[in-house]
């Protein structure tokens, strides 16, 4: 992004701190030492775009209006995300972690499938999921299919809900995911109802404590990165809590678990680190269609 100048607005380096501290203590999101050149930039930024002439009103309107903390955090926020921003994690999602499920929760009644998206930004990351599964589940239609895609940004979700995207963003899809799950609009590609329905966005911060339900697999990539390690901490704690045993943990590529006290069993597969919630039951009785055609 081109920088602007910042010569209009008056913002010391204490008020800059007052608004860190208050963004921690209210959201729990934490802009360290590794990210003050950001941090100061936007919050700049933010004061010209908004015409806020000082860092002391500023702070003066953050603290008595909502709606102004929310639009100050809502330009904090990096909402860098991309469709199948990882390949290797959505060749590990059909290859592994949906024959897994397949075979595990098959004889299931309901047969549900829940994969939680967390910190799903604009909704690339939850639709690529839906794509994924609709091509890999077999007898997806049989299944009790739910994408839970959360997010702290409104801003953010309210584009994911809408689900419009430039032909650009979608270079990662094949002409026939394209045609399959898109239907072309004025501005770009819509998805479509049918796999629009499979996820519900929901506002949420992954600090506050808001009931999930289990989940069989959880992508949270690039998000735990924006705590403090004790918070980050806390979030695991969650995570593994509401992964069903034999569950999976999904992170970012450059995200690790290492010294983390959360007991989740790393897996390797090609590129690509994943984690596994121990403790699954063995399989009650085989898939008819995987034990004789080996699908
Ligand atoms: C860099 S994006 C990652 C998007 C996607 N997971 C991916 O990897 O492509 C980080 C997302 O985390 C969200 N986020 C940051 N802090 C959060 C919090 N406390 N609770 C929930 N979401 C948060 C941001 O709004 C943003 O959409």
């Amino acid at each position: 992004m081109k920088e602007r100048p910042h010569t209009a607005v008056k913002l010391t380096e204490s008020e800059l701190d007052e608004i860190r501290t208050l963004i921690e203590h209210r959201s729990a999101i934490l802009f360290d030492a590794s990210r003050e050149r950001f941090f100061s930039t936007r919050v700049r930024e933010h004061l010209q775009e908004h015409g806020i002439a000082s860092g002391t009103d500023l702070l003066r309107q953050v603290k008595s209006s909502s709606i102004a903390y929310e639009a100050l955090l809502e330009g904090l926020l990096t909402q860098e995300t991309s469709f199948f921003r990882y390949p290797a994690v959505y060749e590990a999602l059909e290859k592994t972690i949906l024959p897994e499920m397949q075979e595990r929760k098959f004889w299931n009644n309901p047969r549900t499938l829940r994969i939680w998206s967390a910190g799903c930004s604009t909704g690339e990351e939850p639709y690529s999921i839906a794509i994924r599964v609709g091509e890999s589940l077999k007898f997806a239609e049989a299944w009790d299919i739910e994408i839970l895609a959360t997010d702290v940004s409104r801003r953010a979700l309210r584009h994911a809900e809408h689900g419009v995207y430039s032909r650009r963003s979608l270079e990662a899809l094949s002409p026939t995911q394209l045609e399959t799950h898109f239907t072309p609009v004025k501005n770009g590609f819509q998805i479509r109802p049918r796999t629009r329905k499979l996820i519900s966005f929901v506002q949420m911060n992954l600090v506050e404590l808001a009931y999930v339900g289990k989940v069989d697999c959880i992508f949270c990539m690039n998000v735990l990165m924006y705590f403090s390690e004790e918070r980050r901490l806390g979030i695991l704690r969650r995570f593994y809590e509401a992964l069903e045993p034999g569950g999976y943990f999904l992170l970012g590529h450059s995200e690790t678990l290492t010294h983390t006290p959360v007991k989740f069993e790393p897996v390797t597969l090609g590129d690509c680190r994943l984690y596994r919630k121990p403790g699954a039951a063995a399989p009650s009785r085989p898939v008819p269609a995987l034990a004789e055609g080996g699908q």
